[in-house]
């Protein structure tokens, strides 16, 4: 066996089929089969111990279906490559276990020339996978050059996520704006919508899609720029991509917390600025959002509920280790007749309200009922343009200070 050889584990619980795909792929020189397995269980165990490239996976086992076992073995050995083998008529199934995470699907019985090609295929994207994690190692620091140190990561890109604890203060309405206004031809933004349940970032954009976050967290650990782009909306108008949330509330419960950061991270790759918009409250999903985010905008309103709240909320990042450098104030929907000014709340929750962005349901109104965030429209010598520009100033300049603060820590 040499090292361009696609090697192949098959997981099947039927004796007759491990035999005769053996025997099909015998005599095909550069596919070699290292192992054979009877059960999901079993197949797992082999692929963690000898990271086949690519598993041919049957879905109807007795003791673990192969959509579970997929999923397992994408997770835990995220280099293999799993096609799914199934009788006819199953494309239910097969949905699901492309969802799952599964590279491929075929249906039984296989024939020899069409497998082979399918299990190149899912082969030579192992093989860059493994590459890929060669180059890659996680956490490293940075390295030192005669300027002081490079972050590694410096080259990619950031997560800034928009939250309140409280609804209805402008989440979406500063979340699309801002992403607006942060979009350049070299640096992209993404908006991905965190309100699984009833994100409404898409509409407020004017936008519709079948697709959504849901294409993407099962496979985040595969994740690949065709992917990427297959399922984001690229808005015309502004040239933001957006990543929307489920057409279906139901579709939300499929989404882990740790799925969803992977696929920021991944998207961290791409572009330049990942905005995130979330949801109100404080799921296990936003908290590892916020978790994982390198800025928060934490928005409030002019109200004295709301100024409790993000006193919690302050209180509540400062114990998840979120230090104060990561987190932007915005007041919205500021009216100067009331005498709750930032800069008393400012004072009062000592943290600095950065941009004060008013009340001003003349623009808002017809922008969100026409799906055209306002800064699309020359706003710019309006107050409330003058906010959102100040707020994404302030985004560019804290995510350069925390820069510079890795640099020098290291
Ligand atoms: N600055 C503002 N002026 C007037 N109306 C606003 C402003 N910001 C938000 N709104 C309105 O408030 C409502 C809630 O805003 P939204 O962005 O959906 O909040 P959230 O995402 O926090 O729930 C929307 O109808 C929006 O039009
Ligand atoms: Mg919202």
């Amino acid at each position: 066996m040499t090292e361009q050889d696609y090697t192949v584990l098959i997981v099947d619980d039927h004796d007759d089929t491990r035999k005769n795909i053996s025997k099909l792929l015998k005599f095909e020189s550069n596919i070699k089969v290292v192992d054979t397995a009877s059960t999901g269980k079993e197949g797992i165990k082999k692929a963690r111990e000898l990271t086949p490239d690519v598993v041919l996976m049957d879905i109807n086992m007795p003791d673990m279906d192969g959509i579970k076992a997929t999923e397992a073995i994408q997770e835990q050995v995220p280099s293999t490559q799993i096609v799914i083998l199934s009788v006819q008529g199953d494309t239910n199934y097969m949905r699901r276990a492309m969802l799952a995470g599964a590279r491929d699907f075929m249906t039984k019985p296989a024939k020899s020339d069409e497998l082979i090609t399918v299990i190149k295929r899912a082969g030579q994207k192992a093989k860059e996978e493994k590459e890929k994690a060669a180059f890659t190692v996680p956490g490293q620091a940075g390295v030192r050059t005669k300027y002081g140190t490079t972050s590694q990561l410096s080259g990619f890109g950031k997560v800034i996520s928009v939250y309140s604890p409280k609804g209805g203060v402008g989440k979406t309405t500063i979340a699309t704006n801002l992403a607006i206004t942060l979009h350049r031809d070299e640096t992209p933004v993404v908006i991905v919508d965190g309100n699984l349940q009833f994100g409404d970032v898409a509409v407020f954009m004017n936008e519709r899609s079948k697709n959504s976050i849901v294409d993407l967290t099962p496979m985040a650990n595969q994740l690949d720029p065709e992917v990427v782009d297959e399922v984001a909306i690229h808005h015309k108008a502004s040239g933001v991509d957006i990543i929307s949330a489920p057409p279906h509330p139901e579709d939300a419960d499929t989404v882990t917390g740790p799925q969803l950061v992977k696929v920021l991270e991944y998207l961290k790759r791409l572009y330049t600025y990942v905005i995130v918009d979330t949801a109100t409250g404080l799921s296990d999903i936003t908290l590892d959002t916020l978790d994982a985010s390198d800025l928060v905008i934490l928005v409030t309103a002019q109200d004295i509920p709301s100024i409790i709240n993000s006193r919690m909320m302050l209180a509540l990042l400062r114990a998840l280790n979120i230090s104060k450098g990561k987190i932007v104030m915005a007041m919205n929907r500021f009216e100067k007749q009331i005498s709750i000014s930032p800069e008393k709340v400012s004072k009062n929750l000592n943290h600095k309200i950065v941009a004060v962005i008013p009340e001003d349901p003349q623009i808002v109104m017809p922008a969100v009922n026409r799906g055209v965030p306002f800064m699309l429209d020359d706003v710019k010598s309006k107050e409330i343009g003058k906010g959102i520009l100040k707020l994404s100033a302030q985004v560019r300049d804290s995510l350069n200070e925390l820069e510079q603060e890795i640099v020098t820590e290291n």
